[in-house]
């Protein structure tokens, strides 16, 4: 059920243009302030969002897929997702975005420039939520990005780059959206299952995407002029340091395997212990390998067994294969390649003392993206100037933003979560530190709008 339009319109400051903008500039420069605290303008002449606004719309997108538990399932390719994105879209049209949806369904908000030759300066994110996840991962950068192209029509301000506000498709289903604007897309993954029920390929042409067009959707090296994406920190390093923004050096590659061990499936209570071929015996040591490897190296690496199936599943047969998926992630791409085979030679020793027998295909990767050291100096410029504390840091989740790293240089600004919770109902960003983030990427915008660098 789409609750009608945005709730902009039920705010009594959406109408601000320009003349209120500096009278209320001026009147805050001389400490009187006509809004409550959320929203203040800062003297400096830095334009600043409408932090109530963009907290009232954020809280909106949280209406899409709320579950008892108050957390978010909006699954992309859910008729959650699908609310939501018609919500988003409305929101960028009250923004004053020209709105089109590409062949894979990602929605693109569109403001032209002074300078119709140069590439557009493109902000992005993505609204759909893993499974039981939260509000923020994806929406406060989403949301944010519309909340700047709504400021700067209210001060009627033209950036001379065109600006393009990118909702990328099923993010946590991998990337598909911004993949495909980088081409790092394959037909073969449009087979690939997702939470939703559906494939990938079933899920664009749920979203009025053509599968079979996915070059369309592709873009070139030096087409986009810059990427910045706003993002909640998933980790805890700016809480546990009381800093405000988080200015990301690089974003972990991500390599996915599907492994399939096979025993043999037998009654479980006439085969004796020691005439077992158990497959999920064998998981169990395959896991601990995992941990054992990934822990033993020094550095931010991780290795993640996050889905088990086990068949045939029933309490009163041996396991006769069970199939899983292993993850590593670092920023490094051949020291994931090199823990990999340091777990698949481990594992041929459970192999043999269970006499079963593995097999692994890797089914995903996402290079690690180093962000542009300019876009990190004016992100910390600009947050620094504008009064928040910032911290330089790697991310250790995946974004749209390193695909994107393909096209054009990218920067990803983190605000804190608290408790450093994400992928999990109890997600939460404060809202204060939502409106410093909007403001940072607001006038890293402006000032790479000026100098591309
Ligand atoms: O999995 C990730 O790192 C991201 O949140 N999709
Ligand atoms: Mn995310
Ligand atoms: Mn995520």
């Amino acid at each position: 059920m789409y609750p009608g339009p945005p709730i902009l319109h039920t705010l009594p400051y959406i109408d601000m243009n320009r003349r209120q903008f500096v009278y209320r500039s001026t009147l805050a420069a001389c400490g009187l302030n006509l809004r409550p605290p959320l929203f203040t303008l800062v003297a400096q002449g830095s334009p600043l969002v409408d932090g109530r606004r963009l907290n009232a719309n954020l809280e909106q997108m949280g209406g899409y897929g709320r579950t008892a538990m108050g957390g978010i399932e909006r699954i992309a390719f859910s008729p959650a997702n699908l609310e939501a994105r018609e919500f988003v879209k409305e929101l960028m049209r009250t923004a004053q975005l020209e709105v089109t949806v590409d062949a894979v369904g990602n929605i693109i908000g569109r403001r032209e420039g002074r300078d119709e030759d140069a590439p557009p300066l493109m902000l992005g994110s993505h609204i759909d939520s893993v499974p039981q996840g939260g509000n923020y991962d994806g929406p406060v950068g989403t949301m944010s990005a519309i909340e700047v192209a709504y400021t700067l029509a209210d001060g009627d301000i033209l950036l001379r780059h065109p600006l393009e506000v990118a909702v990328f498709i099923n993010e946590e289903g991998g990337k598909t959206g911004s993949r495909a604007m980088s081409g790092e897309l394959n037909p073969e993954d449009l087979d690939l299952p997702t939470r939703s029920g559906h494939t990938i390929g079933e899920g664009i042409a749920i979203l009025g995407g053509d599968p079979s067009a996915l070059n369309s959707v592709k873009r070139g090296p030096g087409s986009i002029a810059a990427y910045l994406e706003l993002h909640v920190e998933q980790g805890r390093a700016l809480e546990k340091e009381g800093v405000d923004i988080g200015v990301v050096e690089g974003i972990v590659g991500i390599k996915r395997w599907r492994v399939t061990i096979d025993g043999f499936a037998n009654h479980a209570g006439t085969t004796p212990m020691n005439d077992r071929r158990d497959a999920l015996l064998a998981a169990a040591g395959f896991i601990q390998i995992v941990n054992r490897t990934v822990s033993a190296v020094e550095g931010r690496q991780v290795g993640t067994v996050g889905q088990l199936e086990v068949s045939p599943g029933a309490p009163n047969v041996i396991p006769g294969q069970v199939t899983l998926s292993l993850e590593i992630r670092d920023l490094d791409m051949e020291k994931i390649d090199r823990l990999f085979q340091t777990i698949e030679v481990e594992s041929q020793e459970v192999a043999s003392a269970t006499r079963t027998t593995f097999r692994s295909e890797q089914f995903y990767v996402s290079h690690s993206a180093p962000t542009a050291e300019s876009i990190r100096q004016t992100i910390a410029e600009v947050a620094t100037d504008l009064g928040y504390s910032n911290l330089r840091m790697p991310s250790g989740a995946g974004h749209d933003a390193q695909s994107i790293a393909l096209l054009a240089p990218i920067g990803m600004i983190f605000i804190p979560s608290v408790g450093g919770i994400s992928h999990s109902p109890q997600e939460y960003s404060r809202p204060e530190d939502i409106v410093n983030g909007a403001n940072v990427l607001l006038n890293t915008l402006l000032a790479l709008d000026k100098n591309p660098r």
